[in-house]
């Protein structure tokens, strides 16, 4: 196996403006609906002791966060634009300190070289935009346009691509239902209810799609695309067909309702025969009508899943079987997060699906990451320097990526999660995923032996001669 990628690979690191920028209500930036629902003692509980009040406070440190990735050789940086900080009020007043805020920014990134991927939509959704009926509101796509069409005009030229959202199971699925179970979602506004999960999902594709279009006719040459979680789900058992079947329910339900609109321009079979009553009627000829072709998905890779087929639920909350994800667990998180594993066979399969089944024509790997805990009683203070377990972790998602490229997967761009400690939604700050460490009292920053490790290996596969 070659260890080449090509020439213009990009190496980066991500994060979001929800969970680094802070400066919650400064520069004229808006109520979004974490920081609505965070103030309210009964949802307090979603986001633990801390508020995403201030976090790594970005929005003042950004020339010397900047200025550490460039000195660490990083080729991209992956950022969210804050709706709420550009549309505080409503869909037409635009804030002009947000606007030079983010020129500020991306100017002083692409003086330094560094390729921008911007996210319009990571998590943090305007209280307004909720107020009116959020995505379960038609006219989301409306309001969703006029903002996507704001940060064209305003950064369009700086932006070498774009992605209209990331993860919506959780941003917009789990608003409404739980993503991965029964019962109430886990983001605002925490109801209990398919028919608006559905519902408000198809609006979100729906958004994405005149977003795009809209991007096109604008003539820009960046690309743009969509941010997915995406994961293999494997059947408990290959030899039993009621498994397998089950893990491509399962497959569908949870990725398909997205990457089937995003890549193929329809609802996988499965959706539409297991989930037709809880969408708007005529749901699969709105998508059909409305597709247009993006240059890339993205897909943030943290773990892998099996299905099992179980007659009381055929279709529906498949169980995991944790006798056979056990052991691909990672110990080094304390069996806290259950979501994330370090399973790098699960990245090549799952590139490899997207390369053969959906035809991506382009995939980046938007988010790859592993959280380590912070001393409980010292929670300002980072947690260790020395981080040989996320090098391991890293390591190895990335040999598995150069192999498929070696059988000719598309895979353009590897970001690693996070560039700096965050804010995690539903975890406040116990876990740190930074390439960059901070102190949250003297928001001092120390850069972490992985990303020493990061600039080794970013300098000496640049570089190689492609073969
Ligand atoms: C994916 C999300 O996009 C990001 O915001 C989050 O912090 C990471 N996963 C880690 O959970």
């Amino acid at each position: 196996m070659n260890f080449t990628f090509p020439k213009d690979f990009l190496w980066g690191a991500a994060c979001s403006a929800y969970q680094i920028e802070g400066a919650w209500n400064e520069g004229g930036k808006g109520m979004s609906t974490h920081d609505h629902y965070a103030r309210l003692p009964e949802y307090a509980h979603y986001y633990k002791a801390g508020r995403p009040d201030t976090c790594s406070d970005f929005y003042h440190h950004y020339k010397e966060d900047v200025d550490i990735m460039v000195e660490h050789g990083l080729k991209s940086f992956r950022f969210s634009i804050s709706w709420p900080r550009l549309f505080p009020d409503n869909v037409k007043d635009i804030n002009q300190e947000a606007v030079e805020y983010y020129n500020d920014l991306f100017s002083y990134c692409c003086e330094k070289g560094l390729v921008l991927f911007v996210d319009l939509f990571h998590w943090d959704m305007p209280q307004w935009v909720l107020e009116l009926g959020g995505p379960v509101n038609k006219e989301f796509i409306d309001w969703f346009e006029a903002y996507a069409k704001a940060c064209y005009e305003n950064f369009g030229d700086k932006v070498a691509y774009w992605s209209t959202m990331n993860e919506p199971n959780f941003s917009i699925f789990s608003g409404y239902y739980q993503t991965d179970g029964d019962g109430a979602g886990i983001f605002p506004p925490f109801e209990n209810d398919k028919t608006k999960a559905f519902t408000a999902s198809h609006y979100m594709n729906l958004a994405h799609m005149r977003a795009v279009k809209l991007y096109r006719e604008m003539g820009f040459s960046g690309k743009i695309g969509a941010v997915i979680d995406l994961f293999p789900i494997y059947p408990y058992s290959l030899s039993d067909e009621k498994d397998v079947e089950a893990a491509k329910r399962r497959f569908d339900y949870y990725a398909g309702k997205w990457i089937g609109p995003l890549l193929l321009g329809e609802y996988p079979e499965s959706v539409v025969e297991c989930y037709s009553e809880y969408f708007p009627e005529g749901f699969q000829e709105e998508i059909r009508n409305a597709y247009v072709e993006i240059d890339y998905i993205g897909d943030n890779y943290y773990q892998q899943r099996y299905a099992k087929y179980s007659p009381e639920k055929p279709y529906f909350d498949l169980c995991d079987n944790p006798e056979q994800t056990v052991s691909d667990k990672n110990d080094e998180m304390g069996g806290i997060f259950v979501d994330i594993q370090n399973y790098p066979q699960g990245l090549y399969d799952i590139v490899m699906l997207l390369h053969r089944e959906y035809h991506a024509k382009e995939i980046v790997i938007t988010e790859n990451g592993l959280p380590l805990p912070r001393d409980k009683e010292n929670p300002a203070v980072p947690s260790k320097i020395q981080d040989e377990e996320r090098i391991r972790y890293m390591r190895g998602h990335i040999s598995a990526l150069a192999r498929a490229i070696d059988v000719g997967v598309p895979v353009t761009g590897y970001y690693v999660w996070s560039i700096e400690d965050t804010y995690e939604h539903g975890l406040g700050f116990d876990y740190d995923f930074g390439l960059i460490a901070v102190n949250y009292e003297t928001m001092e920053r120390t850069p972490r032996e992985s990303f020493r490790w990061y600039a080794d290996l970013i300098r000496f596969v640049s570089g190689q001669k492609e073969t």
